[in-house]
């Protein structure tokens, strides 16, 4: 029960339901699927309603290995999937991004290939100085352990911001308003900072970018800590402004009440009931999580598939003492119901981010100094990638516009932070919706319902139980 409160924040891992569940039809048809012809070489498979119409099938491999094809889905008499191929699917190894991408310096052991549990070690030139970590293990969800290794002079106005794996970087100059520009290999996606500036205070602008593959992912413990220091440092940021007293000490106001958050939550097709419950629950659990906070904050809450479907407004929260009572959203999200949602089940992310930007024009319209002086935050969890509605990344845009006036010192005033969760996750389009500064992760991506119950019973996440929220 304890372990429970500590780490109901990592409730977050229930968002992962969101691509569990077996996709729902309203049509009720009992064409079956084949049996025939779905083995997975090296693993096996589960079935969500036997092979009856709407079952999900989901392939299982190894630790350290990870299905070629993640699903299958039993719709109108045929198993249909969202990955292309013919092959029989199988259960591949797990890799880590090419660790030898390291400048000034020696990786050992060098090899082509780093699977789970493989370590590398990594030292300096002589006349270089080192930074991250010396020895890094491959992790089964694709990713180094610890910190990108790097061997810089850091005689120039920026340190050197170094080749995180997997990737390659253009510009050796790290002076001031120089550039640093990344790639990754071919078939992994970057997520993080194309491109990268010197600034005037000896820091690089964005975030560190990182190479993922269709298979790595963010644990529930990684998403959970980066995101909790995000919020952590946003929300003091918001809330708190340093004057001096009388005695010209320096003292923190808060300024209370300016911090509008946003949460949206996807309903589209691959959520069948009971992960929909589970969505409804994260979003409780997630203003549970900020009520610990010394802050205030007014919510928008959005369901959305086809169509957007308010819970509560911005206008409704600050105008009405009702709507504003916590309870009351969280009963308006009870009574929101699956089939509320009716049978459109699209993924219309740009219709989301429209919806956003008219309840922030609005509350410009209503009060721009106050507007100006808000914290804005934007959290968006889904499934899968839009898939009508055209791309929301304009619409990004114009929010970011509305918010920043494309005044660089009002950028911390927007904060857009994304959970895809699935294998259907469009990296790459995610990227141009989250915010990119600070050194701070915007983007998240989970896995799955399976993988994240493993780590549910709180083993994993003990280490982190001094340091969260207190
Ligand atoms: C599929 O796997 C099952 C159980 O392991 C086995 O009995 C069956 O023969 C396999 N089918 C094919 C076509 O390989
Ligand atoms: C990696 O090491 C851990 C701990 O020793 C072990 O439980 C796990 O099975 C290993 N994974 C692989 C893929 O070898």
């Amino acid at each position: 029960m304890e372990c429970k409160q500590q780490f109901k924040w990592l409730i977050l891992a229930m968002i992962c339901p969101l691509i569990a569940g077996a996709p729902s039809s309203m049509s009720k048809r009992d064409s079956s699927c084949p049996k025939e012809n779905l083995n997975i070489t090296g693993g096996t498979f589960v079935l969500s309603k036997g092979y009856s119409h709407g079952s999900l099938l989901r392939y299982i491999c190894p630790n350290g290995y990870y299905p070629s094809v993640q699903s299958r889905l039993c719709q109108d008499g045929h198993w249909t999937s969202k990955t292309k191929s013919r092959k029989t699917p199988e259960c591949k190894k797990i890799t880590c991004p090419n660790p030898r991408v390291f400048e000034n310096g020696e990786v050992i052991p060098y090899k082509d290939k780093h699977y789970v549990n493989d370590t590398t070690t990594y030292s300096c030139h002589s006349d270089y100085m080192f930074r991250g970590s010396a020895d890094r293990v491959c992790k089964p969800n694709g990713k180094w352990s610890g910190n990108t290794p790097i061997c810089g002079r850091d005689s120039d106005h920026c340190p050197d911001p170094g080749v995180p794996p997997g990737s390659s970087r253009t510009g050796n100059m790290f002076n001031l308003d120089d550039k640093v520009t990344y790639r990754c290999e071919s078939l992994l996606t970057l997520i993080g900072s194309k491109v990268r500036v010197c600034l005037d205070g000896g820091q690089w602008s964005g975030t560190e970018p990182q190479c993922y593959a269709g298979f790595t992912y963010d644990t529930p413990e990684e998403a959970s800590e980066a995101f909790s220091s995000s919020l952590k440092s946003n929300l003091a940021v918001s809330q708190q402004y340093e004057k001096e007293d009388q005695q010209g000490k320096k003292i923190t106001m808060d300024q209370g009440g300016k911090l509008d958050i946003y949460i949206a939550v996807d309903a589209s097709e691959s959520i069948d009931q009971k992960n929909f419950e589970n969505a409804k629950t994260t979003i409780k659990m997630l203003i549970d999580k900020i009520s610990y906070y010394p802050v205030s904050p007014n919510y928008e809450i959005l369901i959305f598939a086809t169509d957007v479907t308010p819970i509560i407004t911005m206008r409704d929260f600050k105008n009405n003492e009702d709507a504003r009572n916590l309870m009351n959203i969280f009963k308006a999200l009870d009574d929101f119901n699956y089939e509320s949602r009716g049978d459109k089940t699209g993924t219309n992310i740009a219709k989301l981010y429209t919806a956003i930007l008219g309840s922030m024009k609005i509350e410009e319209l209503n009060n721009a100094m106050t507007f100006s002086e808000t914290q804005h935050i934007v959290i968006l969890f889904t499934d899968g990638q839009a898939n009508m509605g055209g791309n929301p990344r304009p619409k990004v845009e114009q929010i970011k516009h509305l918010v920043t006036k494309n005044v660089p010192m009002r950028e911390k005033n927007l904060d857009l932070y994304v959970f895809g969760v699935g294998n259907d996750v469009n990296q790459e389009d995610i990227n141009g919706l989250v915010s990119q500064r600070d050194q701070e992760k915007y983007f998240f991506k989970l896995k799955d319902l399976t993988e994240v119950q493993e780590i549910n019973d709180c083993h994993a996440l003990k280490k982190q139980k001094q340091t969260q929220l207190q």
